[in-house]
């Protein structure tokens, strides 16, 4: 059995994570997270609530568990939320990292792998990126989540660091809604949205993500991995494709530019991440974009 402690185990990756991995019979699945469990009972997985920046506590928690491997999803994960409070922000998304791996490192058990979850705002303007370009974030989430991860490419133990973006997908009681379930919700109710025309991504269907760690663990590959989808997309053409897919009214979406969002927090225009990496080394088929958003709403 392969053991594998999931962090940040309520939030969105957490749980698809837990979900997709519960699946296969040689891992066992403890998930940790901040709050009470919000991971649905039909999801086998343990479950311990522990805060990650308390040092005793993560000591604690990596004795009893003993795991061979663990995948980092726990973060401040907004933006926005990390600029009001700069302080928590770093002791989340980067001294939380140092400290887990440092007691990890320490622990009797052979088979080891620690996986990051990074992020595309690690890079500036420019993109998409390819994985060695020259990291320049804009806000204060970026700099938090690359300083996070020259701890783990330092660490002496193998690690992998994945990078996803703007993930999207299905969800169940205890997951908020991804952008796709907003638009979706908006237009159902025949209201209309504006959403902007000039930022651009590589949306990530979540179970892409989880598919890659998966491959990841089984095949013990470290280094750091683009996981995103392969087309380069503004929020508005997602906005038009979940409309489409859903056969809902397109024309009630209202394409306006990011000058019509001023907002606190910079973020790069053009982001998102270059995958062939990923696609030659792992195998990885991002999943396309409309048949994504088509799973989303099959599932949920
Ligand atoms: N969502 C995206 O589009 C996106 C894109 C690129 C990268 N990422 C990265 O991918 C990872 C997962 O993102 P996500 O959207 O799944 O995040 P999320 O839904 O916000 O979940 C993060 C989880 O971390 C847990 N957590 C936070 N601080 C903790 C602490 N001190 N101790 C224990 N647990 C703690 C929270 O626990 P409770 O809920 O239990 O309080 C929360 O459920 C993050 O590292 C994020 O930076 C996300």
């Amino acid at each position: 059995m392969i053991r594998v402690l999931i962090t940040g185990g309520n939030g969105f990756l957490g749980q698809h994570l837990c979900n997709f991995l519960s699946k296969y019979p040689q891992f066992d699945i403890i998930a940790v997270s901040k709050s009470e469990r919000r991971i649905p009972s039909y999801i086998k997985c343990g479950f311990i609530q522990a805060d990650l920046t308390d040092a005793t506590a993560t000591k604690a928690l990596l004795q009893t568990v003993q795991p061979n491997i663990i995948v980092h999803t726990a973060a401040m994960s907004q933006p926005n939320e990390c600029h009001d409070n700069p302080m928590e922000c770093l002791r989340q998304n980067t001294f939380t990292v140092r400290q887990l791996l440092t007691q990890f490192e320490t622990l009797p058990i052979t088979h080891k792998q620690f996986i990051f979850t990074s992020t595309d705002f690690i890079f500036g303007e420019g993109g998409p990126h390819d994985v060695n370009d020259v990291p320049n974030p804009l806000n204060l989430y970026g700099q938090s989540k690359l300083l996070a991860e020259h701890f783990v490419a330092a660490a002496p133990i193998p690690t992998a660091i994945v990078r996803p973006v703007f993930m999207y997908g299905p969800i169940w009681q205890g997951l908020r809604n991804s952008f796709v379930q907003w638009v979706a919700s908006q237009l159902q109710k025949h209201q209309p949205i504006k959403v902007v025309t000039d930022q651009l991504r590589t949306p990530t269907y979540v179970n892409d993500v989880c598919w890659a760690i998966h491959q990841m663990i089984i095949k013990e590959h470290t280094g750091v991995y683009h996981t995103a989808g392969a087309e380069i997309v503004s929020p508005y053409d997602i906005a038009v494709a979940t409309a489409e897919v859903l056969q809902l009214d397109v024309s009630k979406i209202i394409p306006v530019t990011d000058s019509d969002f001023p907002e606190v927090v910079l973020r790069p225009k053009k982001s998102g991440l270059h995958i062939q990496k990923t696609i030659d080394t792992l195998g990885y088929h991002p999943t396309p974009l409309k048949q994504g958003i088509l799973n989303t709403f099959k599932a949920s």
